[in-house]
């Protein structure tokens, strides 16, 4: 059977594995999915020999996502928008494909599992790293009126806004100023702090009225905004696990001409992880 598989660094709790095995019984396809360990310093070679081995598609998760952007030597219109990519996929001439569904899935997890419309939301996104990068130019197409970008290196934030290109409606504020900034619909937690075990110090006030909070993380790792969001009276809060079925499920359809079932998967990763 064709071979797949997910990079990272750690690898071991990813559910890419587990999602790609019940894509494929749903939809009758043979596959191998394998978690790869591929700390930054050698995920390039470990990726080389993936594909020259016949390897025909990857997932990528942190801390990886620039790399696998740069590796490739196709990138699609959503990686270049990001500057990093999530799946790489071998193309029949033998070359390497990027692309990034974050954003996509994204967007798809908030409007069609969760039925929430973005336009018109003001936007803050908390952190500029692979993740943000991945979701910013998604809800900027889902016609957010405002995106507001705030990390706690502020530099980070610039270049992220810079590579937007849409100065009339995305802004950078610094970390410092997130009592004085007034408060917004939307809230999406791009940091890693969470994954790392850190506490976010987040005032109340940013939290409109009936706010979105959505962590891209899911599990341990967005415990702690949620419960943040939760206090802030959000009416939502949201964490990643349903937009990560949904990149898988982007992943599965170019890899295997299949478009799967999101729903059960999410419903049977959702039981366990609540
Ligand atoms: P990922 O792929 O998960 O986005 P990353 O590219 O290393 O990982 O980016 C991590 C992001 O989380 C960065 O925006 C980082 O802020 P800095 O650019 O200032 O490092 C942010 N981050 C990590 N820990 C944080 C913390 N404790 N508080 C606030 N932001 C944090």
């Amino acid at each position: 059977p064709p071979r797949f598989a997910v990079f990272g660094h750690p690898i071991k709790h990813s559910l890419s594995p587990e999602i790609h095995a019940a894509f494929g019984r749903q939809t009758g396809r043979e596959l191998v999915y394998a978690a790869i360990d591929a700390p930054p310093a050698r995920f390039a070679g470990i990726a080389r020999e993936f594909f020259a081995g016949g390897g025909r598609g990857a997932n990528v998760t942190l801390p990886d996502k620039r790399l696998a952007f740069e590796l490739a030597e196709v990138r699609t219109a959503a990686a270049e928008r990001a500057g990093v990519a999530n799946v790489l996929t071998a193309l029949a001439d033998g070359r390497l494909e990027a692309d990034n569904t974050d954003g996509a899935g994204l967007v798809r997890d908030l409007a069609e599992r969760h039925r929430v419309d973005l336009r018109g939301h003001d936007a803050l996104l908390l952190g500029a790293g692979g993740a943000a990068h991945g979701v910013a130019g998604a809800l900027l197409d889902a016609g957010v009126r405002s995106l507001t970008i705030v990390n706690r290196t502020a530099a980070a934030a610039d270049a992220l806004a810079d590579r937007l290109g849409d100065p009339a409606r995305v802004h950078t504020r610094y970390w410092e100023d997130l009592g004085s900034i007034g408060s917004f619909d939307l809230i999406v937690n791009g940091t890693s702090a969470g994954v790392l075990g850190e506490a976010l110090e987040l005032p109340f006030s940013i939290a409109a009225n009936r706010a979105l909070c959505y962590d891209l993380a899911y599990g341990a790792a967005a415990a702690g905004f949620l419960a943040w969001a939760r206090a802030a009276a959000a009416r939502y809060a949201f964490d990643g696990l349903g937009m990560l079925v949904e990149t898988a499920a982007d992943a599965f359809e170019r890899w295997h001409g299949v478009r799967p079932d999101t729903e059960p998967v999410y419903q049977m990763l959702r039981a366990r992880t609540a």
